[in-house]
């Protein structure tokens, strides 16, 4: 079977197609033939060296896939041969096939597609994370939400509207603009306008009760600047450290340099509260799995559903991760492994 490596540090050009022989799967554990695999924007941080928490080079990214069970593992009795699934591969996704943990398995109902159930499981888990599970989200909230048009940012739309949020404020590029608004939030142009002040003046000078941050450095002050009395700030992401598909350690330094180091009495006068999430390195796998049951609750009464922007042959999986930096993407970006 053939599989993507990133066999060091390096720009897109440096992604490459191997091939490889799968073992069985062990115990408790399934393989699965990859129909798509979801791009994250992490995949792209960690090919230039710069996310943290990845295997040495060489290796294979994709934290998730929807294909097919092809086979099973001894004591695998939950799952059939046969059977459409999404799996949490970790890393490892860009494949062909799969073996994975049968508990980091789920199957898809008939209606969902391999494209939905691809799309959904990093942007929405993550989105759901913040604004539901943290954030308490209700009716009538207000919302700032970051890379307003991308993977996480149309999730995050998606599930503002299901829960009722009163207005969602959306920054990105300005060819965006259309897309976002049709998504239901005020947007804002990334490189022209000030969103602190967009959020102040929309909330009559008080702020909105949630941001979502993925930018960081001093991206992420403006954002905390944004919140009201008893607001919520999610820090989630470090896109500034990775302006394009090149490399930058000057980028990277500027990113950690200028991100804030909050106060906790500051916090505590203003009432204000900051996250940390990273999801892939949430310890605790029930909290996940709760929220993919609850989004797969929301997706069957028609509240959300995942928007794709393109899928790409793997073999073009280059291309799809320069599409990524080039800022083109509206929805989320996924690599076809289906059989031809
Ligand atoms: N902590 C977690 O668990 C977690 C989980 C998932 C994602 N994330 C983070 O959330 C963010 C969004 O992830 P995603 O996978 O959904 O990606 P995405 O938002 O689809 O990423 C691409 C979009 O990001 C915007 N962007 C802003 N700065 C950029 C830059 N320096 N280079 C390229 N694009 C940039 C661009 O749109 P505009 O220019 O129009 O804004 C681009 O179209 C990323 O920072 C990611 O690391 C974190």
């Amino acid at each position: 079977m053939k599989k993507v490596i990133y066999p060091k540090i390096g720009g897109p050009d440096s992604i490459q197609i191997i091939e490889e022989k799968l073992d069985n799967p062990g115990k408790n554990q399934v393989k699965v033939r990859v129909h798509r695999a979801g791009i994250n924007f992490a995949d792209l941080m960690m090919r230039q060296g710069l996310y943290g928490s990845n295997p040495d080079f060489p290796f294979t990214p994709g934290y998730e896939v929807s294909g097919e069970i092809i086979e099973l593992g001894d004591d695998e009795n939950r799952l059939e041969i046969g059977q459409r699934v999404i799996a949490m591969t970790g890393f490892g996704g860009y494949s062909e096939e799969v073996i994975v943990e049968s508990n980091r398995v789920v199957p898809i109902p008939d209606n969902i597609s391999f494209d939905q159930a691809a799309a959904m499981p990093v942007t929405y888990g993550t989105a759901y994370h913040m604004l539901v599970h943290l954030g308490g989200l209700k009716e009538g909230d207000t919302v700032l939400v970051h890379h307003a048009a991308g993977g996480v940012g149309t999730a995050a739309a998606q599930i503002c509207k299901a829960y009722g949020a009163g207005l969602i404020i959306g920054t990105a590029s300005e060819s965006k603009k259309e897309f976002v608004e049709s998504l239901g939030m005020r947007f804002v142009n990334r490189d022209k306008e000030d969103f602190v002040e967009v959020c102040k003046n929309m909330t009559g000078g008080k702020g909105v009760h949630q941001a979502i941050d993925p930018v960081a450095g001093k991206h992420l002050t403006r954002s905390y600047d944004a919140l009201r009395n008893g607001g919520k700030l999610h820090c989630f992401g470090a896109s500034s450290a990775v302006p394009n598909e090149k490399r930058s350690l000057i980028a990277a330094f500027k990113m950690w340099r200028n991100t804030p180091k909050f106060d906790p009495m500051k916090m505590m006068n203003s009432n204000k509260s900051v996250f940390g999430v990273h999801m892939g390195r949430m310890e605790d796998e029930e909290i996940f799995s709760n929220h993919l049951a609850d989004l797969g609750e929301l997706m069957k009464q028609g509240k959300i559903n995942p928007i794709i922007d393109s899928v790409w042959r793997f073999e073009k999986v280059a291309d799809a991760q320069r599409h990524i930096h080039n800022r083109k993407n509206k929805g989320k970006v996924l690599l076809d492994f289906s059989p031809n």
